[in-house]
């Protein structure tokens, strides 16, 4: 397939390009820049904003057979709806995907509740409060003849980046990791390159009007996830808690929020019904041994 990418020079969407090359289809890029990029082997480039839903008029043309859209929102409404119109007007009535990337944040804190499903009612947090509209959008979608399909990414690591890497830097230094909100909070977690792999097990197959939890672990301890931030920084020291007011003057309310958040969010659906096979190491173990090291000690010397 023929797959337009939005948001393809960020953290996921680079896996992404690499995950659908390997799969055997083409990327067309959408980026704000237009400086070429050739390292990163599209086989095409377009430029377009989604501040200004106007200059995405266009980039869907009838060759393009799939749109995954990863670019984030802006939060403004009426321009979040309107790129969610550029994107999936030419694709009505031809049946082809469009593939929406939300977040497990929009679930909110899942309480009690173990493993929780895509059937759950959503509860966003602040940082995300605009997001379950724009899913709505995106869904309705399926009515028009789109493949229209939503994919909600837990916390995503892997390639020594993500939200992991904020705790490596901080657990560097501030010389102690640092975890934030309630000793008890857990994250659902997923490999870029297994988050990826869903990305094309969607494109190639989900259903339409139909939502995925892109989640490799359900519910990871923060605080051993901290642990190990610190040992991936070369401190050994016990994980210390920072106070909410604190996290806020860092990270400023609205994340520090979300890095408090409790959940456990289950990927089973997308393992069943899309044969998704996440198989990379869980966080920790990435974490403590992966891509978080630093390249010296990643470094296999030969003799
Ligand atoms: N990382 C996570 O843990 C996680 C978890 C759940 C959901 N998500 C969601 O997944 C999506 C991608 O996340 P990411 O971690 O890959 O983010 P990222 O590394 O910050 O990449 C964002 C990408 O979007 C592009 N972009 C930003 N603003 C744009 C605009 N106005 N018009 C067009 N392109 C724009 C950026 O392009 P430039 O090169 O021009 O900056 C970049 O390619 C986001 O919607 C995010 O909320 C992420």
């Amino acid at each position: 397939m023929k797959v337009l990418l939005t948001g393809a020079t960020g953290y996921i969407g680079s896996a992404v390009t690499d995950h659908l090359h390997a799969a055997g289809h083409q990327v067309v890029a959408l980026t704000r820049s237009a400086e070429p990029q050739p390292g990163r082997g599209w086989d095409a480039q377009l430029v377009g904003d989604t501040a200004d839903p106007a200059s995405l008029a266009g980039a869907v043309t009838s060759d393009i057979e799939a749109v995954i859209h990863l670019a984030p929102p802006s939060g403004d409404a009426e321009v979040d709806t309107a790129v969610i119109e550029a994107l999936a007007a030419p694709l009505r009535g031809t049946g082809r995907p469009l593939v929406y990337t939300s977040g497990v944040w929009v679930l909110g804190a899942t309480g009690e509740a173990q493993e929780v499903g895509e059937d759950a009612p959503t509860n966003p947090i602040d940082i995300v409060g605009y997001r379950p509209r724009i899913e709505q959008a995106v869904l309705a979608e399926a009515a028009e003849g789109v493949r229209a399909v939503v994919v909600r990414p837990g916390i995503v690591y892997g390639r020594g980046g993500g939200i992991p890497a904020i705790l490596v830097d901080r657990a560097r230094t501030q010389g102690t990791p640092e975890y934030y909100g309630e000793e008890g909070v857990r994250w659902p977690t997923v490999h870029v390159d297994d988050l990826a792999e869903l990305f094309v097990a969607a494109v190639e197959r989900a259903e339409a009007g139909t939502v995925w939890h892109g989640v490799g672990e359900s519910a990871v301890p923060v605080r051993e996830l901290a642990r190990a931030a610190g040992r991936a920084a070369g401190v050994s020291t016990a994980p210390h808690a920072v106070p909410a007011e604190q996290v806020a003057e860092v990270f400023g309310p609205l994340f520090a929020d979300a890095l408090a958040l409790d959940q456990s969010v289950s990927g089973g659906a997308a393992r069943t019904a899309l044969d998704w096979k996440p198989n990379h190491p869980g966080v920790i173990a990435e974490l403590e041994s992966g891509s978080y090291r630093p390249a010296a000690e990643n470094t296999t010397v030969a003799d």
